[in-house]
């Protein structure tokens, strides 16, 4: 029998491919990032990403599709009705999840859209572990209110327990018995993204879905990163070392009512997503409210190629070697940034590595934007694209005043397939002149700061 890689107890852990297709990294001088940045008024989100050398902003449709899944584009067969591209999308996920409809739609925060409006009613409640932004613009774009309860140990960011992304289940039963059927959904985001990219453990995920049976309320599972959640409870806890992560995500997906997923994450596609029930009479409801906006039902806003591409990458996420090598990813990441003291949200997570940059440049207040000023350092040291998860995305004007964000974090999202070790070693690297310089360094201020999303188009000087 082939002995797996992963079973054999090499201590160098190799990225599982080979590479065949290159893209080749445009390399800017300190001199030019700088006009770039002044141009780009400091805003990240301004800047081309011709002018990035390592792009971290999102690990969301930024994958590297395998030959196979290339091999699949070319299948691709653009039947507007009933093509057989749907049909192998159908199947896959039907094995995966276990549920027996599959809707396609353009990408995650469509199918969020389609259940949500389907689901609730104005004036309800959505409980969850926390939802992710997208999720909880829709839910009180139907006039409803969002709880979050994550669980005790997710608030200390240096806390070393490995389920983080469970729900507090105590608060939630007490909320369940306050609120009862003002309750019109509870949502599990897996892993949850806001809070680190941190798992769920399947006895949490189990006690919520219990609680949601007794009180007869619809139990969502948002799976956008189904498999690196398996792997996780798979490597933490050692009752399920000897299942695979496709049976622990099978295990959790049952669990649900409904599956809202992502295919832009482990789907390892660079777009689409999926709604999975076992419920007919609501997938009637989606299924009228999909043809409105996103299409055909077995195309859902999707070309028939893309359908391909993730029926094959939703396998491909699974692969164990692969999903060896993603953690791992993270945690070399994680242990790199340990040793130079930057602070980071402990354990490792899934898909990215979170800085505190609050903790980090504590000599900036959390009203003068440290996230941003970190992320704005990475690119100007190294070229070095992040995303700033703090007072600049969620930060409130109150009075003329900024209120600052529960937290200041500077997320590092790493694209699935497409960095190898000495990009990760390169950006520990370009950390540690910052490490070197952080006293210098200055807080930031708004020039300019729209309402709504204000971080995407928002302007800013230093300080
Ligand atoms: N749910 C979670 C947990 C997500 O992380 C995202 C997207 C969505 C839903 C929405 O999916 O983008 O396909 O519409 N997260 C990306 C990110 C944008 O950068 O974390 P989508």
């Amino acid at each position: 029998m082939v002995k797996r890689y992963m079973e054999e107890s090499f201590k160098t852990i190799i990225e599982p491919f080979r590479i065949k297709s290159v893209e080749p990294l445009k390399r800017t001088s300190l001199s030019e990032r700088k006009v770039i940045l002044k141009e780009a008024r400091l805003n990240l989100f301004l800047i081309k990403s011709e002018n990035v050398l390592i792009d971290l902003l999102t690990d969301s449709g930024t994958n590297a599709m395998s030959a196979e899944q290339w091999a699949g584009i070319m299948r691709g067969d653009e039947s507007y009705a009933g093509s057989p591209s749907f049909l192998r999308f159908e199947k896959a996920a039907q094995d995966i999840t276990g549920h027996s409809v599959v809707i396609p739609t353009h990408q995650g925060r469509a199918s969020e859209r389609i259940v949500i409006q389907s689901l609730l009613k104005p004036g309800q409640y959505v409980l969850s572990n926390t939802l992710f932004d997208t999720t909880r613009a829709n839910v009180e774009h139907e006039q409803c209110k969002v709880i979050d309860l994550p669980c005790e140990e997710a608030k200390d960011t240096q806390a070393q327990f490995p389920f983080k992304g469970n729900m507090n289940l105590a608060l939630f039963e007490e909320k369940l018995k306050e609120l009862k059927s003002q309750v019109g959904l509870v949502v599990m985001t897996l892993t949850n993204n806001s809070g680190g990219g941190q798992p769920a453990d399947p006895e949490n995920v189990g006690a919520v879905a219990r609680l949601c049976k007794a009180y007869k309320i619809p139990f969502m599972i948002d799976g956008c990163r189904f498999a690196e959640n398996a792997y996780l409870v798979k490597k933490r806890d050692s009752r399920y070392a000897n299942k695979t992560a496709k049976q622990i995500a099978l295990d959790l997906f049952q669990l649900a009512d409904v599956i809202t997923i992502s295919a832009k994450k482990d789907g390892v596609a660079n777009i689409g997503g999926i709604i999975c029930t076992k419920n007919e009479e609501w997938a009637q409801g989606f299924r009228n409210n999909l043809i409105l906006t996103e299409g055909f039902p077995t195309y859902g806003g999707l070309a028939g190629r893309d359908l391909e591409a993730i029926a094959i990458g939703m396998y491909e996420a699974l692969d164990e070697d692969y999903l060896q090598y993603r953690i791992r990813c993270i945690e070399y990441m994680c242990e790199g940034l340990r040793k130079l003291s930057v602070p980071i949200v402990e354990p490792a997570g899934g898909h990215a590595i979170y800085v505190d940059a609050r903790k980090f440049l504590a000599h900036i207040e959390p009203a003068q934007l440290p996230g941003q000023a970190l992320a704005v350092a990475l690119y100007e040291e190294g070229g070095i694209r992040s995303c700033e998860i703090g007072t600049s995305m969620f930060g409130k004007i109150v009075n003329g005043k900024i209120e600052p964000a529960r937290q200041d974090l500077v997320r590092l999202a790493i694209p699935r397939r497409v960095y190898t070790q000495s990009h990760f070693d390169y950006v520990i690297e370009v950390f540690s002149r910052i490490v070197e310089r952080k006293k210098e360094m200055k807080g930031m201020k708004f020039t300019y700061r729209p309402e709504a999303l204000p971080h995407f188009t928002s302007h800013f000087d230093w300080i």
